[in-house]
């Protein structure tokens, strides 16, 4: 293994890691600011049993995803010291804003949240998880202009072999922006939902077994829609957004779009939309695809006209402008397409089948009716539907991130030239195994952190004596 594919290897997983906690924590911060918004106003006790249950999460996936964001930052220095001399300047002010507003802002809230229960008007107490959950929103909003700006550069000049910004404004302007953030946001608030009632439906599994009083029932039965109205709600709005930024990648990243789509030559108009396939990347051409006639030109253009460009074609404009060497390095503008075409439709599946078990479920629970909750098989399929947003979201990131294949700041900088020059292969593999045995230790660590919150028992999660109980691990309860 080369140096580059490491490093590569290394971002990949520390990044795919990261965005496991980011709309985790996001999306249910959100979904806890609504709960305790409707307790507020209606004073009804289980809202406000709902958001104490579901903060613990919230809190639990936060910590661990400080812990994250910290070996991501830590792995950008060691592997990409280049990268980092090249874009200082334009990342610097956006992670600035991050750290100092929306990161302390976010923490700054949490733990005045956290401490307050019963001890402020409850007004005041769910407005500090509205700027909890504000601030995390601003966060993500930082982080995705420094990536937007990966993806479209605006505002800068380069002087001595470096991006110097010009225009702090254009970074925030960025149309790539707009898409990205619109779209992030959407998923993750999606996640708020998906968590709450995948979460529920495993508690209501368990109660199958061993039977809890009927004010919990009521606290799971609430949470369950709960979760799939905003579940429901937020799929719509990221199919929507991620529609429209599928548009905007026609126009300013052509090769990306025709990568996803796996269009090597330019297609007939009206063009087809390949359900499935595989991209032969020798031969240029998708073989073994079952396609369905005009779909493609209805996406791309509203209408059912129009031929997309092919990769070819894209290559040969992007080697006329920007030549076949950088850096004296031979240029491929192909990204690579199995991963895009596969990528794509992995995320699309996940939005779709996030907004059908969610619609399919607050009809069978509507009215009170109970048959959706005493199957196993509608259980089982809701609780397992908890993981997929997490592998929609990855691969959303796949189809952004090596679709900007060979670029790592669009047209001006490239992956090769971004690696630390004195990182070395040795170096490399001992990080990669040291990160992925931490990632493994967290991920075991936050899994049994959940299971041990969820045991408490929602409808007594306000009592002191039994919390302490809980949080005694050497009490017989906590286990
Ligand atoms: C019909 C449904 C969807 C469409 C058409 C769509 C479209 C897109 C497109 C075109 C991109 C690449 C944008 C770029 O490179 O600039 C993208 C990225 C992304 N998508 Fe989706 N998406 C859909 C559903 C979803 C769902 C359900 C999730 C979450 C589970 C999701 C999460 C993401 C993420 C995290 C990214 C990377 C960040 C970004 O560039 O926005 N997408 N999506």
């Amino acid at each position: 293994m080369d140096i580059v594919s490491l490093a590569r290897f290394q971002f990949a997983m520390t990044t795919v890691y990261h965005f496991f906690f980011v709309p985790f924590s996001i999306g249910t911060a959100f979904a806890i600011s609504i709960m305790e918004t409707i307790y507020v106003r209606t004073k009804n006790e289980v809202y406000k049993k709902m958001a104490r249950y579901w903060g613990n999460i919230f809190l639990l996936s936060f910590a661990v995803g400080v812990v994250t964001g910290l070996i991501q930052e830590f792995q950008f220095g060691m592997n990409w010291s280049d990268y980092s001399r090249f874009m200082g300047d334009i990342f610097g002010a956006p992670l600035a804003f991050e750290a100092l507003l929306a990161f302390f802002m976010e923490s700054t809230f949490i733990g005045l949240w956290t401490f307050t229960w019963d001890r402020v008007k409850p007004g005041l107490h769910a407005l500090f998880i509205w700027l909890t959950s504000i601030g995390s929103m601003v966060s993500a909003l930082w982080i995705l202009t420094a990536n937007s700006f990966m993806q479209n550069p605006v505002g800068y000049t380069i002087k001595d072999g470096r991006a110097e910004m010009t225009n702090f404004f254009a970074l925030l302007k960025n149309p790539q922006l707009g898409f990205e953030y619109g779209h992030v946001i959407m998923a993750a608030l999606m996640m708020g939902g998906v968590i709450v009632f995948g979460l529920t439906a495993f508690q209501l599994l368990k109660a199958k077994k061993n039977p809890v009083s009927k004010e919990t029932m009521g606290i799971y039965k609430t949470s369950m829609r709960f979760g799939m109205w905003l579940a429901l709600i937020f799929s719509v709005l990221t199919i929507g957004m991620g529609h429209l930024q599928m548009q905007y990648l026609i126009k300013e990243q052509p090769m990306k779009f025709a990568a996803t789509e796996a269009i090597y030559k330019n297609t007939k108009d009206p063009a087809s939309l390949a359900l499935i396939g595989f991209a032969d990347q020798k031969e240029h051409k998708l073989k073994g695809s079952i396609e369905i006639p005009g779909l493609l030109s209805f996406m791309s253009y509203d209408k059912f006209s129009g031929s997309v460009k092919g990769m070819d074609t894209v290559n040969k404009e992007l080697t006329k402008k920007y030549g076949k060497y950088i850096a004296g390095e031979k240029m491929n503008y192909y990204p690579p397409v199995n991963t895009l075409f596969w990528s794509f439709r992995i995320m699309v599946g996940v939005g779709m089948w996030v907004a059908l078990v969610s619609l399919v479920g607050l009809i069978w629970t509507r009215k009170k009716k109970e048959g959706f909750y005493q199957h196993k098989w509608t259980l089982w399929v809701t609780g397992l539907t908890l993981f997929v947003p997490f592998i929609g979201n990855s691969a959303g990131w796949f189809v952004t991130e090596f679709g900007r294949y060979p670029w790592t700041v669009y047209g001006l900088f490239t992956i090769k030239q971004s690696v630390s020059p004195n990182v070395s292969v040795a170096s490399l593999l001992t990080s990669n195994i040291v990160y992925f045995l931490l990632f493994t230790f967290l991920a075991a660590v936050m899994i049994s952190l959940v299971v041990r919150e969820l045991r408490k028992d929602p409808a007594n999660i306000d009592n002191p004596q039994l919390l302490e109980k809980f949080l005694d691990p050497f009490d017989k309860g906590a286990f």
